[in-house]
């Protein structure tokens, strides 16, 4: 697909660093996305309630008509939304978001685990999607490790990804565990925890040892840990930047300084429906 690193599942490999979307414009997203491809992105990330799956599907035509890329070296990742997880509801959101990317997506996601309707339900309408040639595969997004391992056994195809708030605030030690017995991966949303990572006296000293930066030092930290991670931003020299994350690499000491900076109250996201738990880090 792409000589870039990526992390092998169930035979899929995925791009271990991607493009993320959330709060673009349609404006922002159709240019971000082409200008991350010409950068060397091959891993794009959105969703239908970030309202610019049709922007992002141009930013890639766009690219793809440049020569900048193929389409089957491209990673396309969308979700569905808590609101369509009723059956029919999924599969009408699985036809209009393809239709809206103007491709079929790679991945396609449940984007929050909720308690209604039936979960035998809605894995077996994400799984419908997936064999009728709306995405190629399918996973989860922010479930908890015994949720994850639920959803699975209710899945009759593997469960590709969990993309799930990770950064060097949040400990995920168990959330990690889950998904190597799974055979599945970590994505990272907020990989740099929405722009703080950028201050962190320790990143930008750990950075200074080797010429990066604070975020170009916790992507590689992200994906040392073989977790996908998919930034965001509105600056083509900051797309650049986290692209630049090949060339380096940190040591264990360094790694281990950097899992130190997690603490209870990392999390930036706290959305989860009451009824279910995150993991229990501490
Ligand atoms: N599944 C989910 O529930 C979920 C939830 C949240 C996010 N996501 C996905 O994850 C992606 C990334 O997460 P995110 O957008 O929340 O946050 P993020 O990538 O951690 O951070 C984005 C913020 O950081 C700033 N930034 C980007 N590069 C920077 C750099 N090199 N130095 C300093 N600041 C920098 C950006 O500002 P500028 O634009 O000004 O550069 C922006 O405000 C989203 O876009 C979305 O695709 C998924």
């Amino acid at each position: 697909m792409t000589d870039q690193p990526t992390v092998t599942v169930d035979g899929h490999a995925i791009p271990l660093l991607g493009f993320g979307t959330w709060n673009l414009t349609p404006e922002d997203a159709r240019r971000m996305v082409r200008e991350a491809l010409r950068i060397g992105y091959r891993h794009i990330d959105t969703a239908w309630i970030y309202e610019n799956e049709a922007a992002v599907g141009q930013g890639l035509q766009d690219a793809i008509d440049e020569g900048v890329a193929t389409r089957d070296e491209i990673w396309l990742t969308t979700k569905i939304w808590v609101a369509h997880f009723e059956r029919d509801d999924l599969l009408r959101q699985a036809e209009e978001s393809a239709a809206a990317l103007g491709t079929t997506p790679d991945l396609l996601l449940l984007h929050w685990p909720k308690p209604q309707p039936a979960w035998e339900e809605t894995l077996g309408a994400l799984n419908e999607a997936k064999a009728r040639g709306l995405t190629r595969t399918i996973g989860l997004s922010n479930f908890p490790s015994s949720e994850w391992r639920r959803a699975q056994s209710l899945s009759e195809a593997r469960l590709v990804t969990n993309q799930v708030e990770y950064h060097p605030y949040l400990k995920l030690s168990r959330l990690l565990e889950t998904a190597k017995a799974l055979g599945s991966s970590i994505t990272a949303w907020s990989p740099l925890a929405q722009g703080k990572v950028a201050q962190d006296s320790t990143l930008i000293e750990i950075g200074r040892a080797h010429g990066k930066t604070a975020a170009q030092v916790t992507l590689r930290w992200l994906i040392q840990q073989g977790v996908i991670a998919i930034p965001r931003t509105t600056k083509e020299s900051r797309a650049a930047e986290s692209f630049d994350v090949f060339d380096f690499a940190l040591s264990d000491e360094e790694m281990d300084r950097i899992h130190a900076l997690a603490r209870p109250d990392g999390r930036l996201g706290d959305w989860i429906d009451p009824a279910f738990q995150w993991d229990q880090e501490w």
